[in-house]
């Protein structure tokens, strides 16, 4: 089906840079830059100064940033891991591939970790908390960080949907041990496939997930330290994102001005949850990864859009931790739950136009006009 407004546009987002994204390919192939060149190196650099962080670690995914992380840190058996369901699976899946145990958290109405329950979930076991900075806002970060701090907790941010976004002037991925993010296409900063990093202030956790990303080896010494892993960017995709991330803060900006333009058109129907509007004020400065409200009659609206030619996804319609395969299902969730139901994202990339924009809002007042 062709939509009218589709939930995402990758053919027009590339059409926009088509020459320097060839050019960069084809730089990077005459040069036979395909592993571990300069363009990585280049990639790395520009997000450390980006996010304000040391280090860099180019990766095959968000979840091996994660994956890699707990290894890093050297979270395995025995060790309890504080999250939560409302997350997309992965967070919980690294805990549980490291050998761990997932501790899983409600979360609160701004869809993150509840940080008034994190305390009581604290054991003797815990040994990290990964808190996820949903839908492009942070955590609480002031608060998680000083749990983190009285009991002595390892910090791993799931920031796969944050790049860009800060608490108090302080972007993700700076307050953890590490920041994970994911270059997935849709992602803030889209890899033209898959792709990820990991941010980090440690000297030694940046050795230890170079070395993890590359099977344990030391490529000056020929030397395997350990059993590792093959997690490595790629080049190619590398010197893809060095074109994109120019255009990260107009991107940014965009997306803003996009959820603007939502919450002044959309605020009046009482029926629909929005997020909060975009402020410099707030401590929070949010960069609307996806633009997600939540409404009661949460399928019905979706039928309305699908009709209506508005491409929409839902994030999760079932929590992670009633997935009967995942074993999670002793945890009671309530809030998280209620998300389930009650969650739509809406469309949101920079090559929104204003048209599409308006043409998604007036579908939703279409809908509860004649409800
Ligand atoms: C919150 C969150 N965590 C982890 C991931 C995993 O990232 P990737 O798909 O790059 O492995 C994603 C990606 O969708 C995500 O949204």
């Amino acid at each position: 089906m062709v939509y009218k407004v589709p939930f995402v546009n990758y053919p027009e987002h590339y059409r926009r840079m088509w020459n320097e994204v060839i050019d960069a390919i084809s730089e990077a192939l005459s040069k036979g830059d395909l592993i571990l060149r300069g363009q990585l190196k280049q990639f790395e650099n520009g997000i450390a100064s980006f996010i304000g962080v040391e280090y860099v670690v180019g990766l095959n995914s968000g979840t091996d940033a994660l994956f890699l992380s707990l290894k890093a840190a050297g979270i395995g058996p025995g060790d309890e891991v504080i999250t939560v369901a409302h997350t997309f699976v992965a967070t919980i899946a690294t805990i549980v591939h490291c050998g761990a145990t997932p501790i899983l958290v409600d979360v609160g109405e701004d869809m993150n970790m509840d940080v008034e329950q994190l305390e009581q979930k604290v054991s003797p076991k815990t040994k990290a908390i990964i808190p996820t900075h949903l839908n492009g806002r942070l955590c609480n970060m002031d608060k998680l960080m000083a749990i983190a701090d009285e009991y002595n907790l390892i910090v791993i941010e799931d920031a796969a949907q944050a790049l860009g976004a800060s608490f108090n002037g302080k972007k993700a991925g700076s307050f953890g041990l590490t920041g994970c993010f994911s270059l997935y296409p849709a992602k803030m900063l889209g890899a033209a496939g898959d792709g990820g990093f990991a941010t980090t202030n440690d000297e030694k956790i940046v050795e230890k997930i170079r070395l993890l990303r590359d099977h344990g080896q030391q490529r000056t010494t020929g030397k395997i330290l350990f059993h590792g892993f093959n997690s490595r960017l790629d080049n190619i995709q590398a010197a893809i994102l060095n074109v994109k991330i120019k255009y990260l803060p107009k991107w940014i900006e965009r997306r803003r001005e996009i959820a603007k333009i939502y919450h002044e058109r959309l605020s009046d129907i009482t029926d629909v949850k929005l997020p909060p509007p975009p402020t410099k004020t707030t401590p929070y400065y949010d960069v609307y990864q996806n633009y997600v409200i939540r409404v009661k009659d949460r399928d019905e609206l979706v039928e309305f859009f699908e009709k209506n030619g508005v491409e929409t996804m839902v994030s999760w319609r079932i929590p992670n931790h009633l997935h009967p395969g995942l074993n999670l299902n002793h945890f009671s969730l309530p809030k998280t739950e209620k998300l389930s139901n009650e969650v739509v994202s809406l469309p949101m990339y920079p090559e929104l136009t204003d048209e599409q924009v308006h043409y998604v809002i007036d579908t939703i007042h279409d809908f509860y006009e004649h409800k």
